[in-house]
């Protein structure tokens, strides 16, 4: 069987994609912001269906918008062989994060029935809701319902971070035609006989060490949370210095105190970002009143992880104390790290050795879907090099090269699995 992959339409196609989005084109690269059922998703997804349905491939969608694109095999009461990523952008990000999976999936399943080959269990591609975080907090949204991980409940009832009058999830993807209970998108624990999701390392170890690909054998294990400042507002000329309770002064004091406690732990693999901040009242002549800040920490070790969240919680007692401002925290989110499946792993570097593609096995401090379609698969993932490991920017780039050579090896892998 040969497997060709058709690098030039997966480059059209990923330039077509990348033209889903509302953003002003950008001096540094192709930029793209393309949040959850916005229009720019819901067009998006429709040119995706589209091409599918062309392909003769089956669609399917569930209530929260993850999309099952199917192509039958021979045995199709056999557990599938899934692939699948993401192709929701946060603010003014690169074109490649998850795309690349989706379009490249999609090629992979292409070029299987190009070959001919008739494949005894089914392949999947799994287009997921909402693996960023923008639009309602939480990453990997869609993911996270399928693994079962997320209480529907809860999932109906998050706000939607973007709208002024505290919209819903429930409301949101009503409104974008996704209905019906989210308790349905759970899958059971053995739905799929695996899952392998080919993505952007973005990160650079892979440019540095001049290797075409790396093979993920854990992720990181990540975590957020949400601390909201309450001190005492007032006007900025009239309110004097020793009165103040100023809630964006205590903030950074958070902020602080969460850098140097994930530095403090020596360790590379913690990482600790405070990325939004949310001002109230929000103007030059207004002492803050109130302040919302969005934190994500992460690390392989969750229990180091742990000890630096304890560490800040402690300095914001001590806060609350020496500024009289109110400090409450919520837990958005605090997961497990996750294992490949060590068969999946063999079986990818088996192929690469066949092909010659030298390759590395790797940590992925990114988090992706696939660490919650473990709870529905073995599972394992494809790392690519992109320039400079830069990733969530417009110059995100990812060569067509090794977009190719990632795309052949997942379809390689996919078809092993679907003759077992
Ligand atoms: C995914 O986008 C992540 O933030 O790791
Ligand atoms: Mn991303
Ligand atoms: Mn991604």
């Amino acid at each position: 069987m040969q497997i060709v992959v058709d690098s030039e339409r997966l480059s059209s196609e990923l330039a077509t994609l990348a033209g889903f989005t509302h953003v002003e084109p950008s001096p540094d690269g192709t930029a793209v912001t393309r949040v959850v059922f916005t229009d720019d998703d819901l067009k998006a997804r429709a040119w995706l269906k589209g091409l599918a349905e062309a392909e003769g491939f089956s669609v399917r969608e569930d209530a929260v918008g993850n999309t099952f694109i199917r192509w039958e095999g021979t045995a199709p009461e056999l557990a599938a062989v899934a692939t699948g990523s993401h192709i929701d952008a946060i603010p003014h990000a690169g074109m490649y994060d998850g795309t690349v999976g989706v379009l490249g999936g999609l090629e992979a399943m292409r070029a299987l029935k190009r070959s001919g080959v008739k494949l005894r269990r089914s392949l999947e591609l799994v287009l997921l809701t909402s693996e960023e975080p923008t639009r309602f907090g939480i990453g990997c949204l869609g993911s996270r319902l399928i693994s079962g991980t997320l209480d529907a409940a809860r999932a109906d009832g998050l706000k939607d971070l973007q709208s002024k009058d505290d919209e819903t999830l429930a409301e949101v993807r009503a409104a974008a035609g996704f209905i019906g209970p989210l308790a349905g998108v759970k899958l059971s624990s053995d739905y799929y006989y695996g899952w392998i999701e080919l993505h952007i390392e973005q990160g650079p170890l892979l440019e540095r060490e001049g290797l075409p690909l790396g093979i993920v054998t854990s992720i990181a294990a990540p975590a957020g949370y949400r601390f909201t400042i309450t001190g005492f507002g007032g006007h900025a000329g009239a309110l004097l210095m020793p009165a103040r309770k100023d809630a964006l002064c205590a903030a950074a004091e958070i902020v602080l105190s969460l850098e140097r406690h994930a530095l403090a732990t020596g360790a590379i693999d913690t990482v600790a970002t405070v990325g939004t901040c949310e001002v109230y009242p929000g103007a030059v002549n207004s002492v803050p009143s109130k302040v919302v800040l969005q934190v994500d920490l992460r690390d392989t070790d969750p229990v180091r992880r742990e000890g630096v969240i304890a560490a800040v919680r402690k300095d914001c007692d001590a806060l609350q104390v020496r500024r009289g401002v109110t400090i409450t925290e919520e837990i958005v989110n605090a997961d497990e790290p996750t294992t490949s499946s060590a068969k999946i792993v063999a079986l990818l570097k088996s192929i690469c050795e066949e092909n010659g593609t030298v390759y590395q096995t790797m940590v992925s401090r990114a988090y992706h879907d696939t660490s919650f379609m473990a709870h529905v698969a073995p599972v394992a993932m494809i790392f690519i090099p992109c320039r400079g490991g830069v990733s969530h920017r417009p110059d995100e780039y990812a060569s067509l090269d090794a977009i190719a050579l990632g795309t052949r090896v997942l379809a390689t892998a996919m078809s092993r699995l679907a003759s077992e």
